[in-house]
């Protein structure tokens, strides 16, 4: 097996294995490669939706999405579908998976199975590394702090989705709810520091004001939001992502209007978030 960074400051190319043939040993070097980098990129593999289920299992237990359709013959892979005919599209801005829950999802595995033949990229940013980034200082002023996450905004009566041409394909409007995260969160498997806010579910910092806490996190959504912790992924059939939803922000790119995309992604359980060493 061959890991290379994939970009300077954001992920690292897996190669030289199939996922659906992997050894044990094979699943300790992932294991380790998915902490020590926390986004791992696969290409040319073929997972069909049996493997991939057995591939997250090795992994960990799964979680399912409370709002998104799942395949009809498996409930515990989600379809993130846009039909020919839709404008919006399923995680268009930046954001993490889950984060609204109290145990947010470890990682996401995302496998490609139908795609535009332009766009439809996935952008991805390393939360390592524009943590470590910030001042001394700064990080010390976070460290204190607490965050609100949540899904109302998106997925509730009246919500951003529900809006749009993506709310036929919407369950779980009576599941939404709010979560409350320390800002930098001690990572529960690589023990580092890191930011743990972002713009799709972070609604405010606890015991702030409306402005206070837009002031903050528009800073630090500028700073994460920068080419040095940033990348781009572009999919080929047989392509897969697998991130930790603890320390980066995916976002799907929505520039192939009048061409179908379907993703099947498979959300892994995680477990409460302790606060910064
Ligand atoms: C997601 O937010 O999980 C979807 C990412 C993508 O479709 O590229």
């Amino acid at each position: 097996m061959d890991i290379t960074p994939y970009s300077a400051g954001c992920g690292a190319l897996v190669a030289g294995v199939q996922l659906a043939d992997l050894d044990d040993k094979g699943l300790e070097v992932l294991r380790r490669a998915y902490v020590d980098h926390g986004l791992l990129f696969f290409r040319e593999q073929n997972l069909p939706p049996e493997e991939h289920l057995r591939f997250a299992r090795r992994f960990g237990d799964i979680v399912v999405n409370k709002f998104f359709k799942t395949t009809d013959a498996f409930p515990e892979i989600a379809e993130v579908r846009k039909e020919k005919t839709q404008e919006m599209n399923i995680g268009g801005g930046w954001h993490t998976d889950h984060s609204y829950d109290d145990e947010p999802a470890m990682g996401s595995i995302l496998v490609a199975r139908g795609l535009p033949t332009t766009g439809g990229d996935t952008l991805f940013a390393n939360l390592y590394a524009a943590y470590e980034a910030l001042s001394p200082g700064f990080q010390k002023m976070l460290a204190g702090l607490r965050a609100v996450h949540s899904n109302r905004h998106l997925y509730g009566e009246g919500g951003y989705y529900r809006q749009t041409d993506l709310s036929e394909q919407l369950g779980g409007i009576d599941r939404v709810g709010d979560a409350v995260h320390p800002v930098v969160v001690r990572h529960p498997q690589s023990g580092r520091n890191v930011l743990y806010v972002n713009p799709g579910h972070t609604i405010g910092i606890e015991g702030w004001s409306k402005e206070e806490s837009a002031a903050l996190l528009k800073f630090l959504y500028k700073h994460v939001d920068q080419p040095q912790f940033t990348c781009r992924f572009h999919w080929e059939p047989g392509s897969i992502a697998f991130w930790d939803n603890r320390c980066t922000w995916h976002m799907a790119e929505n520039d192939y209007q009048g061409q179908f995309r379907l993703m099947h992604r498979i959300t892994l359980k995680g477990s409460a978030l302790g606060e910064a060493a």
